[in-house]
């Protein structure tokens, strides 16, 4: 099985450089980031320690064997959802897989990791944002018990046209 083959790790800086071109894929082609232009790996670098070193959150990979070794072909990291206090118990997932390597259980796989981290963190909630009515987002967060909670409708605006965002919610108390 594909999944097999896959390696779930912490990322370390060396993951960088494969991090941005992933993202920068999405910038480029998909509504599901609203930024419109590339960024570059120091940026990446600064967000990367934005979450791991300032943060002190997951920041975890997707690896498999390339023909030359160890390559990444997705991230995910966590979050609180929101900066002020009273968020504490409230995180948000970011996820993005390489787009040769969609479809595979590998968005799962780091899904399901990710929220056993949340857990030992003490989370009591996730927020999953899904851009554009993303039909394999939403099916990968229901997947893990996210309930779909609201829209907003038209708040982003790529590629010409208005995008919606759904939002969905694991709340750990409901699903033990
Ligand atoms: C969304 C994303 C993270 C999912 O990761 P993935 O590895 O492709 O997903 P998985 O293979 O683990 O599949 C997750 C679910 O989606 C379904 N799915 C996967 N690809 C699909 C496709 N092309 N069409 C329909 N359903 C699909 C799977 O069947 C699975 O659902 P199930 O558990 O009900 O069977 C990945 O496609 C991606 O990076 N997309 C672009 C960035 C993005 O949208 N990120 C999320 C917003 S932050």
């Amino acid at each position: 099985m594909y999944s097999d083959i896959i390696n779930i790790r912490y990322a370390k800086y060396s993951d960088i450089a494969a991090i941005t071109d992933i993202y920068n894929y999405s910038i480029r082609h998909e509504i599901s980031t609203f930024e419109e232009v590339e960024i570059s790996v120091d940026e990446m670098k600064a967000r990367y320690e934005e979450v791991v070193i300032k943060e002190k959150h997951p920041y975890i990979v997707a690896t498999t064997r390339g023909k030359d070794g160890e390559i990444v072909i997705g991230y995910c990291y966590l979050l609180r959802y929101r900066a002020r206090s009273g968020y504490r118990y409230t995180s948000t997932d970011s996820i993005y897989i390489h787009h040769e390597h969609r479809g595979k259980r590998v968005g799962s796989l780091l899904l399901e990791r990710i929220i056993e981290i949340a857990k030992e963190m003490n989370y009591y909630n996730m927020i999953g944002v899904a851009s554009g009515g993303n039909d394999v987002s939403i099916k990968l967060h229901k997947r893990f018990g996210f309930r779909f909670l609201c829209s907003m409708e038209n708040v982003g605006l790529k590629f010409n046209q208005w995008i919606n965002t759904d939002y969905f919610q694991l709340n750990f108390q409901l699903t033990q």
